[in-house]
């Protein structure tokens, strides 16, 4: 019965067209993929605009806003569509790895990215985030998430022909691009809220604006604040509006309200506009903000899931091949809601920050156990099938600690104690430790704080390379490669971050800078130096270890079929805190087993091999290590691991 309805809706929306787009030749496609996905879009355009009085009207206008984008997607972007429908779990394959980057600090300008491509090519990497590329007012950026124009690039890193020779370029090179979106707020500059300043009224409804604090308010009693700091509080009085408006994270940054069903179709048009300008995925900001309600946090509303399900669909009509990232560093029974509940295919976001696994390596390295890291992992909801983490250690912004109070306990320690020792660990308050981390997010009122720094600089890099003390550089950088070897093989697209790869320590520029120094982020936010790049070539330099070791296991990943996330990983309980240890096996092709095991120990620690084979692991004496292609070193049926090292070992 509903069909019929849906049916014949979708057919009074048809008519309705516009006759630029009925005439349009070669709408095959678009038509039957809308005539599959229309119950679920307009179900869900119902759920969330249903009681409008002008729910037709916007609803024609969401399928006129898919019809006019799919009309200017390329005939290369919709052949790679069609391919990507065929081979629908394509982005699953191990041979994905991926680097974020600023294009400004990678290589000057977006040109600049494009001449660039071959080192990243040299490393193994085949997936490219470009960070937020967009303009914004200078000095009131948020690294580039404060948009002023959500089409235009910023004059200093290039232009629109830049992106699309840069797309142009990593599609014939076989590498995928990922570019932001930037979905739940704009800058104060951008044309909406300056015209809602203008004392518009339409654009005042693109965002949540109060005459007085009653609202404001009640919302403050429950939703925390992002950024305590530099913008306390979740409201901002604007004097030319004589209004408050809804500022989750900084001040200027004006939160966008999708209870209006304008706004979204102006973000999906956006999305689409970047799909059509060759983005492979699109990273979508701060997902959990993206529905507001009075006595919640305002994060992971049931709403922000619909809303998303119902951009999914319609991308899913426009530009199928297309993939959606979910940025939402949430508490992990929230994560995986990101990729679509109750489906068998990921109805939401493809993929997702696994920022539970990244937060829990950093603690391992601090703790030296592997206690709380196994079992966070434990209780990370099982994922859909055709979705998959993004792995990563260190990305442009902080590092929160949002494990499970629960399993914090579970590995004997007290929650908020072990948060502080933590923060104290990385940020120099810590006598015992070599990490030169700086304090993000301090928040006086409920104790919180998170960490910067650059990878290098957290395990221990800088200060050894400043002590000159050359048994300190090893051990950072086995950590550093043990770090690595964890991501490469969780299961998932290992996502490294811009400089990792030679070592790059924190740049203290940001300080000089009035506009940055509040925000301990852009230590971590480096310009490269590419002498230092050069040194990847000379034997024996810290570039040269690192960056040739990492090179191995990107390529040794790729060759490892079981690395594919099929859902094959099994965690494995090894009795010995030091060491993680998981097996993947790969569903599709039963011989291929491989065992990762990594200790984060500053001793060797030993495996007991007798245990693994009453797993059903090895025949003993047949084991190899595909990282270096050797036997690893045995003694008494044990399995010797060296201090921060790791094997990934197969029969
Ligand atoms: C995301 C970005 C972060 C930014 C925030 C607000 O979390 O990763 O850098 O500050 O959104 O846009």
């Amino acid at each position: 019965m509903y069909e019929q309805v849906s049916h014949s809706l979708l057919n009074d929306i048809l008519a309705k067209l516009d006759m630029e787009i009925i005439k349009q030749p070669k709408m095959r496609y678009f038509y039957t993929r809308l005539g599959a996905n229309f119950y679920a879009i307009h179900s869900l355009f119902e759920l969330l605009y249903g009681n409008r009085s002008d729910f037709s009207a916007q609803m024609q206008k969401l399928v006129e806003t898919m019809a006019r984008q799919y009309i200017d997607r390329s005939d290369e972007l919709r052949a790679t569509d069609l391919e990507r429908e065929k081979e629908h779990s394509w982005f699953l394959s191990q041979k994905w790895v991926g680097m974020a980057l600023y294009s400004d600090g990678f290589a000057e300008d977006l040109q600049g990215l494009k001449s660039k491509l071959h080192y990243l090519q040299e490393l193994g990497i085949n997936m490219v985030h470009v960070m937020p590329v967009l303009d914004c007012p200078p000095g009131k950026s948020d690294g580039g998430y404060a948009v002023r124009d959500f089409r235009r690039i910023d004059e200093r890193i290039g232009s629109l022909d830049d992106i699309d020779a840069l797309s142009e370029s990593m599609h014939r090179r076989d590498m995928l691009l990922t570019l932001d979106v930037v979905l739940n707020h704009t800058s104060d500059e951008h044309e909406w809220a300056q015209r809602a300043r203008n004392g518009e009224q339409m654009y005042q409804d693109y965002y949540y604006v109060f005459d007085n604090r009653d609202i404001p308010d009640m919302f403050e009693e429950a939703m925390p604040e992002i950024f305590p700091e530099t913008s306390p509080g979740n409201f901002t009085w604007d004097e030319t509006m004589g209004k408050w408006v809804m500022t989750s994270f900084n001040n200027y940054q004006w939160d966008l309200n999708y209870s209006n069903p304008s706004v979204l179709i102006e973000m999906l048009d956006i999305i689409l506009y970047w799909a059509n300008h060759g983005a492979d995925i699109l990273r979508l900001d701060a997902v959990a903000f993206l529905w507001k309600k009075i006595g919640s946090t305002c994060q992971n509303e049931r709403e922000a899931h619909l809303i998303l399900q119902l951009l999914k669909d319609c991308c899913q009509v426009t530009a199928p091949g297309v993939l959606f990232i979910a940025e939402a560093i949430v508490a992990p029974v929230e994560v995986t809601k990101y990729f679509g509940e109750d489906a068998i295919n990921a109805k939401e976001c493809e993929i997702a920050y696994n920022a539970t696994y990244m937060a829990l390596l950093w603690d391992a390295v601090a703790t030296k156990k592997a206690e709380l890291l196994y079992r966070g992992i434990k209780s990370l909801p099982a994922k859909l099938e055709r979705a998959t983490w993004l792995n990563y250690i260190r990305c442009h912004d902080d590092i929160g600690l949002g494990f499970d109070d629960s399993d914090i306990n579970l590995a004997g320690y007290e929650p908020a104690a072990h948060r502080r020792f933590l923060i104290d660990y990385y940020t120099g308050n810590y006598t015992d430790s070599p990490a030169r981390g700086r304090p993000f997010g301090q928040n006086e009122k409920t104790g919180d704080a998170r960490i910067s720094g650059t990878l290098a600089s957290l395990v221990g890099l800088e200060s050894a390379i400043e002590s000159g003390d050359e048994h300190a550089i090893d051990i950072a950088i086995n950590i550093i490669l043990l770090l690595n070897s964890m991501i490469l093989s969780f299961g998932g697209i290992p996502l490294l971050y811009y400089g990792d790869e030679i070592g790059t320590l924190n740049d203290y520029n940001y300080q000089d800078d009035d506009s940055k120094q509040q925000d301990s982020r852009w230590v971590h936010r480096p310009s490269i130096d590419w002498d230092k790049a050069e040194l990847r070539n000379r034997p024996g330099s810290v570039e040269f270890r690192i960056f040739t070791a990492l090179k191995k296991l990107i390529a040794v990943r790729k060759e490892i079929s079981a690395f594919a996330d099929f859902n094959g990983r099994e965690l494995l309980d090894v009795s010995n805190p030091h060491l993680l240890a998981y097996a993947h096996s790969d569903p599709r092709n039963n011989s291929s087993r491989v065992l990762v095991v990594g200790n984060f120990d500053a001793t060797p620690q030993h495996l007991d091999l007798d245990m693994l084979q009453r797993m059903g692991f090895f025949k003993l004496g047949c084991i190899k290590d595909l990282c270096t292609g050797e036997s690893p070193p045995i003694f008494n049926d044990q399995l010797a691991i060296p201090a921060y090292g790791f094997y990934w070992l197969s029969e």
